[in-house]
């Protein structure tokens, strides 16, 4: 099954964010109007962090509101390469969203543990409301990168390897990252350019590999190649 992707071109990284932001709200809204809760999934790296702190300025209902993570680093919990630390203080600190509806991916007890015990937290947590991902240069998502083998199956991966430090990571896989209904990728800077235009032209990159109805691409002209 191919993704349809709506591609959102945009001038710089501020505004992406700007509409991530706006986006995530109002899915938050829909969600809450429609089930009373809304769950969205995280992503790591430094490309979010403008929309986390946009999010800790805005109105929500914030106690409807349900935490996971995307992937994690094979770290200590309070380590600040943590995308859990990078989160809680751009974001997650800052609202009212209780401590028990907050998912954090135990990475620091190592990756075969945590991802055991992620997989457990997310049999009741799919379908997501909303996914954030961001995107590397060799096109990996999450901590799903190329040329790595999982079991398609699973719902959490332990990876080795990582190309990206640390080596060793906890990573939802392409099956859980899709499954949600609405998925968001935010791209920004010169450096994901050529990731893009592979993407874009077919190459089966691991962004490739998440699969689902609705898929918003938000890049700044930087990123952008058709
Ligand atoms: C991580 C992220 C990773 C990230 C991309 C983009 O743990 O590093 O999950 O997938 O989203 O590498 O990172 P930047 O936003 O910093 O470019």
């Amino acid at each position: 099954m191919k993704a349809d992707y709506d591609w959102h071109i945009l001038d710089n990284a501020d505004q992406v964010a700007t509409i991530a932001c706006k986006e995530i709200l109002t899915a938050a809204e829909t969600a809450i109007a429609k089930q009373g809760q809304f769950k969205l999934v995280l992503a790591g790296g430094t490309t979010p962090e403008k929309v986390y702190r946009l999010l800790a300025e805005s109105n929500a209902d914030w106690p409807l509101w349900f935490i996971y993570y995307g992937d994690e680093r094979c770290l200590p919990a309070d380590h600040t390469d943590r995308n859990s630390v990078m989160a809680e203080q751009a974001f997650l600190g800052k609202v009212g969203i209780p401590q028990a509806q907050i998912f954090t991916i135990p990475a620091e007890l190592g990756n075969e543990p945590a991802a055991l015990q992620y997989r457990q937290v997310l049999k009741g947590a799919l379908p997501f409301d909303l996914v954030l991902l961001g995107m590397g240069e060799d096109g990996h998502t999450a901590s799903l990168f190329p040329g790595h083998q999982h079991n398609a199956e699973e719902l959490v991966h332990a990876v080795y390897n990582s190309p990206k430090p640390p080596p060793e990571r906890v990573s939802m896989s392409a099956k859980a990252l899709g499954h949600a209904r609405q998925v968001l990728f935010l791209i920004t800077g010169a450096n994901k350019q050529e990731a893009v235009k592979l993407w874009r032209s077919g190459h089966n990159l691991p962004v490739a590999k998440i699969i689902s109805d609705h898929i918003d691409v938000y890049v700044d002209r930087d990123a952008y190649s058709d």
